[in-house]
């Protein structure tokens, strides 16, 4: 299973996801490559932090941009039961390259109107990756949504009506300790205190990115 967690918007979380994720399943057993397609390289930081803190990180790691992004994840995938692409907030090669290789890509949405405007243009570049990928499927989600008010159900309600994208029940809300985690190279599953209902949402969204 190829998953891209991708967003032609900053700062929405991409990054957060793609390494939690990539903890979670290696935890779980699996074998995991984390592709870091962002040429900022946070992804690769954390991997780097995490093999210094814990001694191995528990997943491959590697670093690609452009149309390796397509050519090397071709060639890697085989070997590995669960490959995670983090890209970088932009509309980028390494972002198409990705989607035109991938089984499912994952978007992050903070529930605020640019961000879900912005969810837009991720689904025109999915509607010409279906050209050559025409499994490829899409989910959106909401990302640092809030704890409570009516904005979670309004944006959800904006992700539910973008063609060709599927907008998850399932959401992150902003929680300290996504933060925190990754600033000691682990998930929200690894760090004391332990944040249950930080636990229970990323599981739930493993569960249906991986489906
Ligand atoms: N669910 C969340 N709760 C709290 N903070 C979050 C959450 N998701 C992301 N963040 C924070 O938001 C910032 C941007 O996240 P990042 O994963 O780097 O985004 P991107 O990769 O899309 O640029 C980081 O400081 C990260 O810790
Ligand atoms: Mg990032």
């Amino acid at each position: 299973m190829i998953l891209v967690v991708g967003n032609t918007k900053g700062g929405v979380g991409k990054t957060t996801v793609a390494v939690n994720l990539a903890v979670l399943r290696a935890l779980a057993g699996r074998d995991v490559l984390l592709v870091d397609g962002d040429e900022q390289g946070t992804a690769s930081l954390f991997t780097q932090l995490r093999a210094d803190t814990l001694g191995k990180p528990g997943y491959t790691s590697v670093a690609l941009h452009g149309a390796a992004v397509r050519t090397q994840v071709r060639q890697l995938a085989p070997k590995y039961q669960d490959v995670i692409i983090d890209v970088g907030g932009r509309d980028t090669g390494s972002l198409r390259a990705a989607l035109t290789v991938a089984d499912a890509l994952l978007v992050p949405v903070q529930p605020r109107s640019f961000d879900v405007w912005a969810l837009d243009q991720v689904a025109a570049l999915v509607k010409e990756a279906r050209e050559i990928n025409p499994d490829l499927r899409a989910m959106a989600f909401l990302n640092a949504a809030d704890a409570q008010g009516r904005d979670n159900a309004d944006a959800q309600q904006a992700l539910s009506e973008v063609d060709g994208v599927e907008g998850l029940k399932a959401m992150l809300v902003r929680r300290k300790a996504f933060p925190n985690a990754a600033s000691q190279g682990r998930a929200v599953t690894e760090i004391q205190p332990r944040d249950a209902k930080a636990i229970e949402e990323l599981g739930a969204l493993a569960d249906i990115a991986f489906q």
